[in-house]
């Protein structure tokens, strides 16, 4: 055997040693000791005009109740392997017809719902019942009874934000049923502020001074704290001036967007994305990204951005591109 053979069968014995112990030794791999790693999450898309009919279609195939407890349709990021909206954001479209009920239960994710379209929408919340209007925001905290119906006449469209693919990735998914289907609603204010109205957060928009990456953009803040209004996601509100062109940045944090409001387009890592009300988009962590309008009209963008996890890890970071 020859000494360079005799090399080899000490080094094949060698991993086959640390294998059997459970081991691992990164550098058998050529390569540097951390690898870089590419996104999962894509830039992406979800045009309204697609959602919708799709939404109303829902209900010849399920009626929500024990065991299907939501109507939704979630939107799927071709990159992310758990088929959310991102790596860490989950964004679906829930849809009640009249007199329906989606029955009370609770579970570790929390979530933010974002109201779209019909009147007669409620979210009951530890027994505080939030009736929802179009743009308003609720937040429905981790592990909080919560039960949905719709009063009204028509039917109701929200959409639902959850950090659910964290929760999973920290392994500390949790759901319980409700004992019945729905929670008795108290009387009184409210024991929390989870209820943002459309009517405030815009005159509020109104007030802030425009920011060159974002143009007129806003943070919805819990009033008893100034945080967040999850411990993981910023929800903002964000208006993009007529003939408005932001300038590009790059985020360690990722964003998914809704168009509340008018037409324009996003560019991501150089590629141009047009949208118009009713869209949703996703912009993946390190992408450069920046905002326009096109038309008269101003456009108004909500989305949910995973920034004060980032910032809560020590890992967000912000450079113009
Ligand atoms: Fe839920
Ligand atoms: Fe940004």
């Amino acid at each position: 055997m020859s000494i360079q053979a005799a090399a080899t069968t000490a080094r094949e014995e060698f991993v086959s040693t640390l294998t059997a112990a459970g081991l691992d030794a990164p550098w058998l791999e050529p390569g540097p000791l951390i690898r870089p790693k590419k996104s999962a999450m894509r830039a992406a898309v979800w045009r309204w005009r697609d959602i919708e009919p799709l939404v109303r279609r829902t209900p010849e195939f399920m009626a929500p109740g024990r065991g299907a407890e939501r109507r939704i349709l979630r939107l799927d990021n071709p990159g992310v392997p758990e088929r959310t909206a991102g790596h860490t954001i989950s964004i679906a479209v829930q849809y009640l017809l009249p007199g329906e009920v989606a029955p009370a239960h609770r579970h570790t994710p929390n979530a933010i719902r974002f109201m779209l379209h019909g009147e007669g929408a409620y979210t009951t919340i530890e027994g505080d019942k939030f009736v929802m209007r179009r743009g308003d925001l609720v937040v429905t905290p981790s592990m909080t009874w919560h039960d949905h119906g719709n009063e009204g006449h028509e039917p109701v469209m929200w959409t639902d934000a959850l950090d659910s693919p964290i929760v999973r990735y920290l392994e500390t998914l949790a759901m319980d049923p409700y004992e019945g289907e729905t929670q008795p609603v108290r009387t009184g204010p409210p024991a929390r502020h989870l209820h943002y109205r459309w009517e405030t957060a815009r005159a509020e928009l109104q007030r802030c001074a425009p920011d060159p990456y974002d143009d007129v953009i806003m943070e919805y803040l819990d009033p008893a704290t100034g945080d967040s209004v999850i411990p993981a996601f910023g929800c903002y509100l964000q208006m993009l001036r007529p003939g408005g062109r932001t300038r590009a940045h790059r985020e360690t944090s990722s964003a998914v967007y809704h168009v509340v409001e008018g037409r324009g387009f996003t560019t991501i890592d150089g590629v141009r994305h047009d949208w118009a009300e009713g869209d949703f988009f996703a912009i993946p962590p390190r992408a450069a990204h920046a905002h326009g309008t096109e038309g008269t009209a101003p456009a108004v963008l909500y989305s949910v951005q995973d920034v004060p996890l980032l910032r809560t890890l020590g890992f967000y970071r912000v450079e113009p591109a």
